[in-house]
């Protein structure tokens, strides 16, 4: 399906054009945009953020795989990212990790049915001194024991 942002969008990515001398700069920004706007980066979102910003479509594709917080599929309404990289996992990522699989009846990548929650599995979110650590959406939780993870996903539920 066709992907078009909408004028409210447009206006913040011109906003952000006028900061880069090079359109292609801004692609993490409009990026994030379309991720707003969507849910996650389709081949579509893809074509029109290299159209707008005068890239190839396969640099496009390159970012977006690059970076963890670019959704390639849709996600859940509130996207649960476990870090289980070494800081985490050490002081009981997989543990957490685990936990959610369990409750949510769901494992990397995949969404509830109902579609309101969507886990990952990811590497180090740069929170290493406050492990273990999850994302909600954007929201860090931090210095997490496996019952407060469970609290945080009763109080979204
Ligand atoms: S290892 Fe988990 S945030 Fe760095």
């Amino acid at each position: 399906m066709e992907f078009k942002f909408n004028d409210e969008n447009l206006g913040r990515i011109n906003k952000i054009l006028e900061k880069y001398p090079d359109k292609k700069a801004a692609v993490m920004p409009v990026l994030y945009i379309a991720q707003e706007q969507n849910g996650w980066i389709s081949v579509e979102v893809m074509k029109e953020i290299a159209a707008i910003l005068d890239m190839q479509e396969s640099d496009v594709l390159g970012v977006t795989t690059f970076y963890t917080m670019y959704h390639k599929k849709p996600a859940g309404k509130y996207h649960l990212q476990v870090c289980t990289n070494v800081s985490c996992m050490l002081r009981g990522g997989y543990e957490i990790y685990k936990a959610y699989q369990e409750k949510l009846g769901i494992t990397n990548g995949e969404v509830t049915a109902d579609g309101k929650f969507s886990l990952e599995e990811v590497e180090c979110m740069g929170s290493c001194g406050t492990a273990p650590m999850i994302a909600v959406n954007e929201d860090y939780f931090e210095n997490l024991s496996t019952e407060k993870s469970l609290e945080i996903l009763k109080s979204l539920s």
